[in-house]
This record gives structure tokens, C-alpha cells and sequence, in this order.
């Protein structure tokens, strides 16, 4: 069975939700106002998800997807849409995650579009391998989807991922490393073994290197705005190689005074210049980041308190506030513990960087109690795909 649907609208997600008899049915790989054709969804749950036959009537923003494998790899969602409209839409889509998830009337022209390069910008992409293929697994699904090249991430990823591919066939390949990551700059290269089934010896390691020229047998140094962070494996670093300045230009802003912290810091991108434009800044991190942290912002010849636990124990300790308050948390946002503690403590600005608006429409729920918008930016850290980075500055209301 099949049937015809309108698309009233792009959701977080990625997907276009339509109304069928009062029923909400979501679809991926469309646009608004488009006439679709799908296949009925079998489930009657409130929500359904229904696959996309074909577009009967296109929009005008459709376009053809550059990648062979769109649709199928599960990594992007918004490749048959022009690049204008994508930041269109997903400015669209912020606004109405505030308005619904924060009660925040925000003027969407008001919100400030950032973008860098569509095409190549990611430096760390992960990689499955079964049977001597290489790819990535499909949507909701186990399937391996080969890959002979992947437009979003980077030359020299797309250089390693062809020599991996060759390597996965050779027989020399442990068939027990089933994932790896690959981390660069363009000139090093970090191999991150995410699944394997025992430990891999060290001549996997040196194969990769006489293979990829650049590999580096630990920490990646990456320059950004003329400062050079440390990154050890699996430590976090931002994904988007043309924003990545940009994106600690536009977080600390106009910023300056006495005292600051730096939330969720990992190896310290923003605590390094935060420290060039307050008297005292504060660094909190718990993951393993923690030790690039200490070891960038010495390097850095900046003085940076750098703390490696939870923020959100770190704030219930704290007994002043700081001028500043500087967080970009995971895609779990800061949580309730954290933002009922930052409304005591209520330091005078907040910048938050956050990669789930869903959760930040939630935090915003409990901080606009105290706090008004002063900036909002959406910033394109993950072009053809419906992620959404958002930099939004708060000042207390008083
Ligand atoms: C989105 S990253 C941001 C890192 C850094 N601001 C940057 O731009 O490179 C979030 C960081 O928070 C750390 N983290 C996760 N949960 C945390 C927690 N509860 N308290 C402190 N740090 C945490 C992670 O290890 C990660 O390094």
C-alpha cells in the first residue's frame, strides 16, 4: 500500500512531517511543500515513519545529491537540498525548537546564519570494515554500506579511506578490528581503533603508516588561529575544519573582564583565548581531554586553572560567580543539576554552545526564569546533515 502526501514542514531530525487523518507521518529526504509518494507506514503508533517512493512534485530547492551511496550511509540527511536552503531550513528549524521546547519567541531573521565550506570540512570521520569492505552502517540498521568516498569529510580522509579500502582486502588485515576513526589536519593523520575483538598489535599501526603518510603514533598537533592544541586519541576536538576558529571567535565574542569559566572545556579551544581577555579563567573537564587541556594551555603560556571533573559537581562547589560563564556541553545539554545552580549562582553572561537544540530548548526553559537572549547564531558546523550548532549569549535580567 501507498500514498500521497504534502510536506508541511522539516523537523529536527532531518525528516518532513506530513498530517494523514490526524496522524503525524514522518518522511526523510524531502522538502517542504513537496508532493511525495511513500509507502504506507505499517505501524499505528501517534508518529509513523514512511518511506519516500519518489518526489511527484519537487521543490524548487531539490537538487541532485552529490554521494552515491545518500540515502543508504546513514551520515547525511540533507543532500538533495540546495546549500542556501539547508541554512534556511535549519535556522527555521531553531526557532521553532525554542518556541516549542523553551516558549522563546525569538525573530528567526534575527538569528545569525555562520557557514564555512558544504563539501570536505570533516577532519574526523569512523569507518566500519567487515569482510574486506569499508563503509558505514546504514540508517537504523547493521548493514555495512561500502564507501569508496565520502564527500563531507576531508582529502586526506577520503586518501585514507581508498588505502583502507585496499588494506581490508589484503589478507594481513585483523579481521578482529571491525571500526576505526580517522582524526588529520590534512598533514598528520590519528588512527583511533574504536571496535576490535582483542588488542592490535603495533605492526597494524605501522602498516597504516607506510600506508598513509602523516600518521602520527600519538597526539595530533592542530593549529587554530595561530594557537596549537594537542589531541590525544579519542579525545574531543570540533569536526569542522573551515569553522573551527570561527567557532571560538564567535563564542567568546565581544567578551572581556576579571574572571571566567570555561565549561566542558576539552582540550581547551576556548579556555587558551578566553585566557588572553580575562584576568583569571577556570577550565572544567572530565573526560580524557583533560590532560590535552593542561598541556595546550601551558603551552599556550597562558594561566588557565584547569580542573578535571564534572562541571555540574564543579558548579555545586563553587561559591562565587565568575563575570563569565562559558559552556558547551554534549548533546545532553547541561541538565537540570547545572542550570538550577548557574540561576544561583547567576553570574552576569552566559554563552552557551550547544549541538542538541533540543536540549537547550529545555536548559533555556529553566534559564530564561533570570536570563534574556542577547545573541543567537546558528552555526553550520555540519553542512548536508540536520545537525544544528547553536552559540547563544544570555544576560542576566536585573
Ligand atoms: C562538545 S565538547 C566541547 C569541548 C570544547 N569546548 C571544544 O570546543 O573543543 C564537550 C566536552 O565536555 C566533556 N564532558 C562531558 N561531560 C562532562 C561533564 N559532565 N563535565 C565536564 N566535562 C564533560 C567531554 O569530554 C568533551 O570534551
Amino acid at each position: 500500500m501507498a500514498l500521497d502526501l504534502t510536506i508541511e514542514k522539516l523537523v529536527y531530525g532531518g525528516e518532513g512531517l506530513s498530517r494523514v487523518d490526524g496522524q503525524v507521518v514522518f518522511t526523510p529526504f524531502v522538502l517542504p511543500g513537496e508532493l511525495v509518494h511513500v509507502a504506507s507506514p505499517s505501524s499505528k503508533k501517534h508518529a509513523q515513519r514512511a518511506n519516500l517512493i519518489r518526489v511527484t512534485q519537487p521543490s524548487d530547492d531539490r537538487i541532485t545529491p552529490r554521494c552515491p551511496i545518500f540515502g543508504e550511509c546513514g551520515g547525511c540527511h540533507y543532500q538533495h537540498a540546495d546549500y542556501p536552503a539547508q541554512l534556511r531550513l535549519k535556522r527555521g528549524i531553531l526557532a521553532e525548537t525554542l518556541r516549542r521546547g523553551a516558549k522563546i519567541e525569538f525573530d528567526e531573521a534575527r538569528i545569525a546564519v555562520i557557514s564555512g565550506d558544504a563539501w570536505g570540512y570533516r577532519n574526523r570521520t569512523q569507518f566500519h570494515i567487515e569482510n574486506g569492505k569499508v563503509g558505514y552502517r546504514q540508517m537504523r540498521s547493521q548493514r555495512l554500506i561500502p564507501a569508496a568516498e565520502c564527500p563531507i569529510s576531508s582529502p586526506k580522509i577520503n586518501e585514507a579511506l581508498r588505502k583502507l579500502n585496499r588494506m581490508a582486502k589484503d589478507r594481513r588485515w585483523p579481521k578482529f578490528v571491525t571500526s576505526l576513526e580517522v582524526f588529520t589536519d590534512e598533514v598528520q593523520v590519528q588512527w583511533n581503533v574504536l571496535e576490535a575483538g582483542q588488542p592490535v598489535a603495533k605492526h597494524f599501526f605501522d602498516w597504516l603508516a607506510a600506508e598513509v603518510p602523516g600518521t602520527v603514533p600519538g597526539a595530533l598537533d592542530y593549529e587554530v588561529n595561530g594557537d596549537v592544541f594537542s589531541i590525544a586519541g579519542n579525545s574531543f576536538f570540533q569536526v569542522n575544519r573551515s569553522l573551527v576558529g570561527c567557532l571560538a571567535d564567535l563564542a567568546i565574542g565581544e567578551e572581556s573582564g576579571a574572571t571566567a569559566w570555561d565549561l566542558y572545556a576539552g582540550a581547551g579551544l576556548f579556555s587558551v583565548p578566553l585566557a588572553r581577555k580575562f584576568g583569571q579563567v577556570t577550565a572544567v573537564e572530565s573526560g580524557r581531554a583533560a590532560d590535552d587541556l593542561q598541556r595546550n594551555t601551558r603551552r599556550a603560556g597562558v594561566d588557565v586553572e584547569s580542573i578535571r571533573q564534572n562541571s555540574e559537581a564543579f558548579l555545586i562547589e563553587a561559591n562565587a560567580a565568575p563575570n563569565f560563564v562559558l559552556a558547551d556541553p554534549p548533546r545532553a545539554g547541561l541538565g537540570s543539576p547545572a542550570v538550577t545552580r548557574l540561576l544561583e549562582l547567576a553570574p552576569k553572561k552566559i554563552v552557551i554552545v550547544a549541538c542538541d537544540p533540543a536540549t537547550l530548548a529545555r536548559d533555556l526553559a529553566g534559564l530564561k526564569e533570570r536570563y534574556e537572549i542577547e545573541r543567537l547564531a546558528m552555526v553550520d558546523l555540519f553542512p548536508q546533515t540536520f545537525h544544528i550548532e547553536t552559540i547563544i549569549g544570555l544576560v542576566r535580567r536585573d
